[in-house]
């Protein structure tokens, strides 16, 4: 319809992407061939078949077993470009990546090979396409905060040469039980060294875990968020400053955050004025890129066009790119 027709055309910043996630079964399969790794599928539809989630953690699981095909700087650079190309045909024109260390150099993969394949994909994509973008480094949080601080140790000999794009870190993996606070000194550590904050907070961890993000962490935007509805003066808190919350519709579904997408309070809160965006976090397993989290919040939520334009807007103006850039975009 003309209704989707202006979602798919609509210019978008996405601003919760987990670059692993977005590794399409194709692309796994192909990469475990070319690389000798064995999976534990015989096809790419036994890999579709097994994409059924009960929570995060299921997921997870598969995620990071699907992550092990990935070994060499070609491959991150392979991985990093096919997201590209899903994103322009989506109409986005600015990713702030997320990418997981641990998750590659617990396999013996270098944190300088993950950095230089993604990067050589994202030069070349602003080069071509004009298509901007930065990178979020994440830390898993189901290891240990030594761990974090070992895994951003490592990887800031190479802050000068990636100063183009990496200016971020951020918090993912599994939530329950391991609130922001255990990651305090490292989040510390990453402030005084000019880092922009995120972490993932309230998609299945409770109000108190957007509570300590905010607090103790200082965070400038909050991933996910969505059970902040739980808490009538976080919402109001999150209004009056104009928290971002990086909301994943159609992840949410997937992992059973809401049983249906009409149920989903990503409009409740839109309409509480909190600076809601749309994106699509691990879009290879929740079954769409971004224009499909878009269309499918629109349809089951009944969005209108100035919603909708409020959304991609909202995007924009929550994204750490600089001040001229914004501008121009908004
Ligand atoms: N890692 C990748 N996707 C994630 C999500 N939605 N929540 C937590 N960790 C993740
Ligand atoms: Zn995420």
């Amino acid at each position: 319809t003309s209704h989707h027709d202006f979602i798919n055309k609509l210019p978008k910043a996405e601003l919760h992407l987990h670059i692993e996630g977005s590794l399409e079964p194709e692309l796994m399969f192909a990469l475990a061939q070319r690389n000798k790794v064995t999976l534990p599928y015989a096809s790419v539809e036994e890999i579709r078949t097994a994409y059924n989630f009960t929570d995060l953690q299921s997921f997870l699981d598969l995620y990071y077993a699907g992550a092990a095909v990935l070994l060499t700087e070609q491959d991150f650079y392979d991985l990093t470009m096919a997201y590209v190309q899903r994103a322009l045909a989506d109409s986005v024109r600015h990713v702030e990546l997320f990418f997981d260390p641990q998750t590659h150099t617990a396999r013996g993969v270098s944190t300088e090979t993950v950095f230089a394949g993604i990067a050589r994909a994202l030069r070349q994509a602003r080069q071509e396409h004009g298509f901007s973008s930065s990178m979020i480094l994440c830390f898993l949080r189901h290891l240990s905060e030594e761990d974090a601080v070992e895994t951003l140790k490592l990887a800031l000999p190479l802050r000068e040469q990636y100063a183009d794009l990496w200016n971020g870190v951020g918090l993912d993996s599994a939530e329950v039980d391991n609130p922001p606070e255990k990651f305090s000194k490292v989040f510390a550590q990453a402030r005084e060294l000019g880092f922009h904050l995120v972490a993932h907070a309230g998609e299945e961890g409770p109000p108190a875990y957007i509570h300590s993000a905010l607090d103790v962490l200082q965070v400038e935007r909050i991933d996910h968020g969505v059970r902040a509805e739980e808490d009538p003066a976080l919402m109001q808190k999150l209004a009056k400053t104009q928290m971002p919350l990086t909301v994943c519709p159609l992840s949410n579904l997937k992992l059973c955050v809401v049983d249906d997408l009409s149920e989903h309070n990503l409009a409740r809160m839109l309409r509480a004025g909190l600076c809601v965006t749309i994106n699509s976090d691990d879009p290879a397993y929740f079954g769409g890129y971004m224009n499909a989290n878009f269309i499918a919040s629109a349809d089951a939520l009944d969005l209108s066009r100035v919603e909708l334009v409020q959304l991609a807007k909202n995007g924009f103006c929550a994204s750490f790119a600089a001040p001229e850039q914004k501008q121009l975009w908004l």
